[in-house]
């Protein structure tokens, strides 16, 4: 297993690692125990949310390890009823405080919920936040292209990062070419589709595991590296945190990557975020 997670640079040079560990559906104390163990067995990203109700776990975790707080990453979203320029502030300090930790790495909004059409107001006081040195870095999730296209003619700055539902069945073509094409590092949520056997025990998947010597969420997980993407799988079991960190050591050939993404039979994501947020 690598010291310290390979990492890629986000707008405006944060370095943010390529693995990380989801937290969601943890409950606080939960949450305090998984990111202790994820801290010792390497993890230093976590991504919780205020939707989750563990973030105050969260940062006991953190604190509880003992690793310098500028050598961990925390990454945390805010619900639909902090989206306004100022409001955002209120968000911001809230999941400070309920973390315990003096800036927050990595802010999201966490759905845009167009029919309350505040997402771009939101995005206008996240970059008064950052410039303002509170928040590292500021980003969207469950963003589609066209939401974003809003937040590039209106406001002009684009967003560090766009956390998105993806996996070989949920591969989210146009987002991921929308982001890249706008220097967005796209992060995978639900990336191993929440470890359901339907997709590990794919041939593809399965074939793939045997001819590397590695577990099928590991194969899963080297593909999200391949697509040079960032993923935070969840898991409160430390061998298979430690499992799912030890993907560094291999590549998938390209043919093999397109391969799995063959698995996408084209559903989009089940949760549209046109229709659904909070
Ligand atoms: N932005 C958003 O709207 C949004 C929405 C949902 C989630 N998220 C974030 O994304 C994170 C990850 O998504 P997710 O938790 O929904 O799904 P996921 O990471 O794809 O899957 C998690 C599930 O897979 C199991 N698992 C973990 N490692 C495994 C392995 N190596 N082999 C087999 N099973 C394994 C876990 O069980 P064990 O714990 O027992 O290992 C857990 O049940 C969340 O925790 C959350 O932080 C964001």
């Amino acid at each position: 297993m690598a010291d310290i997670t390979p990492t890629i640079t986000l707008r405006g040079g944060l370095e943010i690692p390529r693995v990380g560990l989801g937290t969601w559906p943890m409950d606080d104390a939960d949450s305090e125990r998984a990111v202790l163990s994820a801290i010792e067995a390497g993890y230093r990203l976590f991504d919780t949310a205020e939707n989750y109700k563990n973030e105050a776990g969260v940062g006991r975790g953190m604190r509880a390890s003992g690793v310098p707080r500028e050598q961990l990453f925390v990454t945390t979203k805010f619900n639909r009823e902090w989206h306004g320029e100022d409001l955002v502030r209120e968000a911001f300090e809230r999941s400070a405080e309920r973390l315990g930790v003096e800036y927050i790495d990595l802010l999201l909004i966490h759905w845009p919920n167009p029919e309350q059409d505040r997402y771009v107001d939101a995005w206008r006081g996240m970059i008064r936040l950052r410039d303002a040195g509170l928040v590292r870095a500021i980003g969207v999730s469950n963003f589609k292209p066209a939401h974003l296209e809003r937040l590039r003619t209106e406001v002009g700055e684009m967003p560090a990062l766009n956390q998105v539902q993806l996996n070989p069945f949920i591969t989210q073509a146009a987002t991921r070419e929308y982001d890249a094409a706008h220097g967005i590092v796209t992060e995978s949520w639900a990336p191993i589709s929440k470890g359901h056997e339907r997709l590990m025990e794919q041939p593809v998947i399965a074939g793939l595991a045997e001819r590397y010597g590695k577990t099928p969420a590991q194969i899963v997980l080297r593909w999200h590296l391949e697509l040079g993407l960032v993923t935070i799988p969840k898991s409160g079991n430390p061998q298979r945190m430690r499992e799912n960190l030890d993907v560094f050591d291999f590549a998938l050939t390209p043919a093999e990557v397109a391969e799995i993404t063959g698995l996408d039979g084209g559903t989009g994501a089940p949760a549209d975020s046109d229709k659904f947020g909070h």
